[in-house]
């Protein structure tokens, strides 16, 4: 099973995947998570460039769309284990909800798996601009914002589960996993 967290900036994503994790390995499953970008040197070019000023004109945010795309081929066949279940932060949705324009980032990732499950982790951009470090250009109100509508509808397309980010952790956790356990044969009141 491959589990997509998609969220904006802030939102609780690799907290909310390692708790994920550690509670599916308590109940006997075996999980490897994922990150995108990742750590290769595509992924390091990518944080470069996504601190660079201009990172939201057109010209950059074709090529990101570029670069995201090539740097999640580096991991896609890890996907093919069917041992294990993969939680993976952040997908090709990232790039749909955060770059365009939409036909040029669906052609780029015809490749890229869909989620069996797709968890979004939705958080008010306000909180969102106060949690990060704004270090990365993505991350201010105005930007968010649309990249939070996009995340709304873009859900739609896909198996999804909508988990409102805006509380504390473990109220989050729980959230999420009561949303997994249906589709796990994880009795309901086996959840902690
Ligand atoms: P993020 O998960 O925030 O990494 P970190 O916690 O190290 O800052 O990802 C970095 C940024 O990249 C984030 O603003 C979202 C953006 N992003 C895209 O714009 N498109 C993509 O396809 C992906 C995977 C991420």
């Amino acid at each position: 099973m491959y589990i997509v967290f998609e969220g904006i900036d802030g939102a609780g994503k690799s907290t909310q995947i390692n708790m994920l994790k550690e509670w599916l390995e308590a109940n006997g499953f075996r999980v490897e998570t994922l990150v995108e970008p990742t750590d290769s040197e595509v992924g390091k070019l990518i944080r470069k460039i996504l601190q660079r000023p201009d990172a939201t004109t057109e010209r950059l945010q074709k090529t990101l769309g570029l670069l995201f795309a090539a740097d999640r081929m580096l991991i896609m066949d890890k996907l093919e284990d069917k041992s294990k279940i993969f939680i993976s932060d952040r997908s090709f949705i990232s790039s749909l909800a955060y770059q365009e324009p939409a036909e040029w980032i669906d052609v780029l990732n015809r490749y890229a798996k869909k989620p069996d499950l797709l968890i979004l982790l939705d958080l008010d951009v306000k909180k969102s601009v106060a949690r990060t470090s704004g270090e990365d250009t993505f991350e201010n109100e105005e930007f968010l914002t649309g990249v939070k509508e996009n995340y709304l509808k873009l859900v739609e397309n896909y198996e999804h589960q909508i988990i409102d980010a805006n509380n504390g952790v473990n109220k989050v956790s729980s959230d999420i996993k009561k949303a997994v356990a249906p589709y796990l044969g994880i009795c309901p009141d086996c959840i902690l």
